[in-house]
């Protein structure tokens, strides 16, 4: 049993604390938007963000996340407003099958957060999320508009 904290509500889940985060996010909580890809903490389809910082909630236990705020793609936007970075990518029409954008969208928000105009080298650096729709020209144009807005 372990207490989570996700997008500002307490969810008492009953798993081993060595279950990975993901899971419970999905089968407990029951936010479903956070998607699992690999399980080996590579593709990033799992990211959420942990106390602000992006994390792949495949290779997070439960145990570790207790106690910190964890948002997910559903707590992205506030007050009924969609993220800008969410808005961004319907403008440029980013996603295709969209089974990467969660995990690609919590990547992006965390590093506008943290660098509100980065360079194409800071999102090379940053942006490891896989998607095997091949979205990246999108995703970095998307990227620079909100960078730029
Ligand atoms: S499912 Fe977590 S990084 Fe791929
Ligand atoms: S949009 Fe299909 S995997 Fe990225």
């Amino acid at each position: 049993m372990a207490r989570l904290t996700v997008n500002g509500k307490a969810f008492d889940v009953d798993v081993e604390t060595d279950t990975p985060l993901l899971w419970a996010i999905r089968e407990n909580v029951g936010l479903t938007g956070t998607k699992y890809g690999c399980g080996i903490a590579q593709c990033g389809a799992c990211t959420v963000h942990i106390d602000g910082v992006p994390t792949r909630s495949c290779s997070v236990m439960v145990g570790d996340a207790a106690g910190k705020e964890i948002t997910t793609i559903e707590g992205l936007a506030s007050n009924g407003s969609l993220h800008k970075v969410q808005k961004a990518w319907i403008d440029h029409d980013v996603p295709q099958c969209g089974y990467c954008q969660s995990g690609m969208i919590m990547a992006v928000a965390a590093l506008l957060k943290a660098k509100p105009n980065p360079t194409d080298a800071d999102i090379n650096a940053e942006i490891t999320n896989i998607c095997r729709c091949g979205t990246f020209q999108q995703v970095r144009e998307a990227i620079h508009a909100v960078a730029s807005a």
